[in-house]
């Protein structure tokens, strides 16, 4: 395989696919919400998430100043409500009535939860530092909505029931493949050879 070398990433896609989520926040009774690719777990115990939000965003000062949000994951049939949300601003367009968003309860925190989502977690923001042209935004996540109907014992969500939506960036989704799907012992993988 010939690889290119350089320092400039281009279009900086080669990490991907990543999940494509949906971050809402209310701040003081206006509500809003963002696709995002850019987000991670940081911690199991405290349970601490992380999400990359551009200051340009309309979102970015919402997040600051009501200090939450929760980030909602939605499935590979809503790629399009995902695009749609990402292709106009919360300062411009009421997302949640335009798109006729409808929510489920918050249990801790006064953040919205979207119907569509097989899962989500409420985050209270307990740090935010710039680099860049992002800000790390991590929360400490308060409570967990999932559908527990999609899950396998083990947990892990079962492929066969919901397909996550993925970005492969360039505007370009895709989803998973339940064929492709593997079980491997960690401490056993490799020990035949
Ligand atoms: C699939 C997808 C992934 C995105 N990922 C991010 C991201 O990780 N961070 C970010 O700041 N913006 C990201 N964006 C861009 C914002 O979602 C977009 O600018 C949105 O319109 C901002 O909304 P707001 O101005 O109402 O906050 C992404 C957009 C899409 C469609």
């Amino acid at each position: 395989m010939m690889k290119v070398v350089a320092e400039d990433p281009g279009l900086f896609y080669q990490h991907y696919p990543r999940v494509a989520a949906v971050v809402t926040v209310n701040s003081e009774g206006r509500k809003n919400a963002l696709p995002i690719a850019w987000h991670c777990s940081i911690s199991f115990k405290p349970t601490i998430y992380g999400i990359a939000v551009s200051p340009k965003r309309f979102s970015y000062n919402m997040i600051l100043q009501s200090k939450k949000f929760a980030i909602n994951f939605l499935p590979y049939e809503k790629i399009e409500l995902i695009a749609a949300l990402g292709g106009c601003s919360g300062g411009f367009t009421d997302k949640f009535t335009e798109f006729n968003l409808a929510e489920d309860e918050a249990l801790k925190l006064d953040v919205p939860i979207l119907k569509d989502a097989y899962a989500a977690y409420e985050c209270a923001v307990i740090d935010s530092r710039v680099f860049g042209d992002h800000a790390w935004i991590a929360g400490e996540v308060k409570a967990v909505h999932v559908a527990e109907e999609l899950l396998q014992d083990n947990g892990v969500l079962s492929l066969d029931l919901v397909r996550p939506a993925l970005y492969l960036g360039g505007d370009t989704y895709c989803s998973t493949d339940q064929d492709t799907v593997k079980h491997l012992d960690r401490d056993q993988a490799g020990r035949g050879k």
